[in-house]
């Protein structure tokens, strides 16, 4: 059932409640997320974006009750992601022939996909698209935020921002708008978003906000297209984007171990417990990568200033637990953070080398040499754990 955004314009979307995992298993998705797609019905009728290839079918048929599907005259396809341009071979089964307006880079990305030859309309920054009543769509490339192909599309006089991905959140709801939803979950979705799907591409978006900014257009709708639109203060997103794509840290000091038979897991305590002594203004967590989604640490990681990573030595290395997450670390491409290692050993000892040479390639200032400790930690060694802690406190 489509839902009022503004005016003339329309949410004809799907709210997936029971969505777990995202981009395959990459991403946890403990709140569901939407596909969120758009109907404009001015003297033209415009489509932005659809939905996953999963509800294709649904997409089509609910959108079918909706208006006859012929009297769509634009398609807009923001970015080629399944997520969103995954009902288009349904839709344009039924229509085929109708334009869609998208970028070079996304006519690429879905004839890959799809392998057909749809009328393509290729537009760049600052194209506009008549669409009567005196309102246009203004297209900005957003290259990169977060694929090559993503654009976002403002329509005049409503003055809403069909941003995308951009300020999204995979959040599942039906009351639609930023103001009506759970305030802490709203945050905690966008700002774990940012960290999982965003980082690595800060550098780019700090440009793409200051660009944005100086076209001087009015915003007063965010529609994303995942999770809520943002109608109430919407400028209050863009401007925690600001905040995290400046190398954002916290004042927090996160400990992440995984343990064999829990050696190495007590050092973690044991630094957690220095670190508290030593500094007790800083936020101090303690995570078991065993126990811990990825994607949940990880946003933890981004609020961090320094991360204590732990395992005990296997194989003369560490567990692929750590190697994984580290690896996932890297690709997050994480800015001015610092880094310590530590962990238990029985016989040569390595993990902590090796930690501290997979952090400093992930892009991590590693602080200081680290620590192990041979067996399990007596009480003399629980307490060089403690003064650890102190020192990471310190650096
Ligand atoms: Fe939501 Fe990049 O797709």
């Amino acid at each position: 059932m489509k839902k009022k955004v503004k005016n003339n314009v329309f949410w004809v979307g799907k709210v997936d409640w029971e969505l777990r995992k995202f981009h395959g298993n990459e991403y946890s998705t403990h709140k569901g997320s939407s596909y969120n797609s758009y109907l404009i019905q001015e003297e033209k009728t415009v489509l932005i974006d659809t939905v996953w290839t999963p509800f294709a079918e649904e997409f089509v048929e609910n959108l079918s009750k909706e208006i006859d599907l012929d009297k769509i005259d634009y398609i807009v396809a923001n970015h080629g992601e399944v997520d969103h341009s995954g009902a288009l071979p349904a839709l344009m089964k039924r229509i085929p022939g109708k334009p869609i307006y998208c970028t070079e880079n996304a006519v690429k990305s879905l004839k890959g996909q799809y392998h057909e030859d749809w009328n393509f309309q290729v537009v760049k920054t600052g194209d506009k698209l008549d669409i009567g009543n005196g309102k246009e769509l203004v297209f900005v490339e957003m290259r990169m935020l977060h694929w090559p192909d993503s654009m976002a599309t403002y329509l005049t006089k409503d003055n809403i921002l069909f941003s995308n991905d951009a300020f999204g959140q995979h959040y599942a709801n039906e009351e639609l708008f930023n103001d009506l939803v759970d305030q802490c979950d709203l945050f905690n979705e966008s700002i774990k978003y940012y960290a999982n799907i965003l980082t690595p591409f800060s550098h780019i978006l700090r440009k793409k906000l200051d660009e944005v900014i100086s076209l001087g257009l009015p915003i007063d709708i965010i529609a994303t297209s995942h999770g809520v639109v943002w109608r109430e203060n919407p400028m209050q997103i863009v401007e925690k984007y600001s905040q995290w794509a400046n190398d954002y840290q916290e004042n927090q000091i996160t400990v992440i171990y995984d343990t064999m038979w829990n050696g190495t897991k007590l050092l973690a305590e044991k630094i957690a417990e220095g670190i508290r002594l030593a500094d007790p203004d800083v936020v101090v967590k303690v995570f078991s990568l065993a126990k811990s989604d990825d994607n949940d640490l990880i946003t933890e990681v981004f609020k961090s200033k320094t991360v204590v990573m732990g395992s005990p030595t296997m194989s003369n290395s560490i567990l692929h637990s750590v190697a994984g997450f580290i690896h996932l670390m890297k690709e997050m491409r994480f800015k001015g953070k610092k880094a310590a290692a530590f962990g238990c050993y029985g016989w040569s000892g390595e993990s902590v080398k090796v930690i501290n040479e997979l952090m400093a390639d992930a892009g991590f200032e590693v602080i200081n040499e680290g620590y192990r400790n041979q067996w399990n930690p007596d009480g003399d060694s629980q307490n060089a754990a403690v003064d650890f802690g102190k020192k990471i406190a310190m650096a």
